[in-house]
C-alpha cells in the first residue's frame, strides 16, 4: 500500500527541526511530486488543539497523561495524513514523530521505556519512517541556545532538557537513523540533509533531485 516516502527531523527545541525541514521542502518540491509538510504534535484539526493543551504553560499535565496526549494525536495525524499521503505517492515531511516521545516522556520524563515504545506502535499502527535526521546539539552550543521560548515543554526545567538533548544523543546512533551536527551553519546543515535525503531517493527508486 506504501508507495510515498516518509521523512522524519527530530532533536531538542532550537535544533533547528522547523528551519531545515521548511529548506527540505522547498529543495525537495519539483514537477510531478508532491512534498508535504507536517509536525507533531499536530498536523490535524483535532491534533493541533492537542498541541495547544500541551504547550499551554496553565496545563497541568502528569507525564502519563503528557504521553497519551502525545499518542492520541499521533494516532490521528497518522490515521488521517500521514497514511493517505504515503498511498497516493507523496513524499510526507514531519517535524517530529516518534522519537521526540521516546526522548521526551521515555528518557525525560522517565516513563517506562518498554511502554513508550509499544504506544508508539500502537499509535503509528507500526509505520516506520523511511528516514530520521537527528540533529544533534553539541552541550556547548546546547547552552548557548538556551534562550527559552514560553511553551510549557520549553519552560521545563534545564535538568529536563538536559536529559532530552543526551537521549537524543544516544537515539541518534540507531540503526536507520542519520545524525547530523546541528551546530554547523544553516546552509552546512542543510547540505547534510540534502545528501541523506538524495541517498533514499535513489535506494527507493525517486529519482534524484
Ligand atoms: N544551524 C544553525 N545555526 C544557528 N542558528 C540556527 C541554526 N538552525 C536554526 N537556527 C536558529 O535557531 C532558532 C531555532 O531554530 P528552529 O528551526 O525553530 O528549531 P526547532 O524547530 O528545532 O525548535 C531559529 O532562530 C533559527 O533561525
Ligand atoms: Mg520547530
Amino acid at each position: 500500500m506504501k508507495k510515498g516516502l516518509f521523512i522524519v527531523l527530530e532533536g531538542p527545541d532550537r535544533s533547528g527541526k522547523s528551519t531545515q525541514a521548511a529548506m527540505l521542502r522547498d529543495w525537495l518540491a519539483g514537477p510531478g511530486r508532491k512534498v508535504r509538510l507536517t509536525r507533531e504534535p499536530g498536523g490535524t484539526y483535532l491534533s493541533e488543539k492537542i498541541r495547544a493543551i500541551l504547550l499551554d504553560p496553565k496545563s497541568e499535565i502528569e507525564p502519563l497523561t503528557e504521553l497519551f496526549l502525545y499518542e492520541t494525536s499521533r494516532a490521528k495525524h497518522t490515521l488521517k495524513v500521514i497514511m493517505p499521503a504515503l498511498k497516493a505517492g507523496e513524499i510526507i515531511i514531519s517535524d517530529r514523530y516518534t522519537m521526540s516521545t521516546t526522548a521526551y516522556q521515555g528518557y525525560g520524563r522517565g516513563l517506562d521505556l518498554k511502554m513508550v515504545e509499544t504506544l508508539n506502535r500502537i499509535a503509528t499502527m507500526g509505520l516506520k519512517p523511511d528516514l530520521t535526521i537527528v540533529f544533534d546539539v553539541p552541550d556547548k552550543v546546547f547552552r548557548q541556545r538556551e534562550c527559552r521560548g514560553n511553551d510549557r515543554m520549553e519552560l521545563q526545567a534545564a535538568s529536563f532538557r538536559l536529559k532530552v538533548n543526551r537521549a537524543y544523543k544516544k537515539l541518534a546512533s540507531a540503526p536507520g537513523v542519520t545524525r547530523v551536527n546541528a551546530a554547523a551553519s544553516i546552509e552546512d546543515v542543510h547540505s547534510r540533509v540534502r545528501s541523506a535525503v538524495a541517498a533514499l531517493l535513489r535506494k527507493k527508486g525517486f529519482g534524484t533531485r
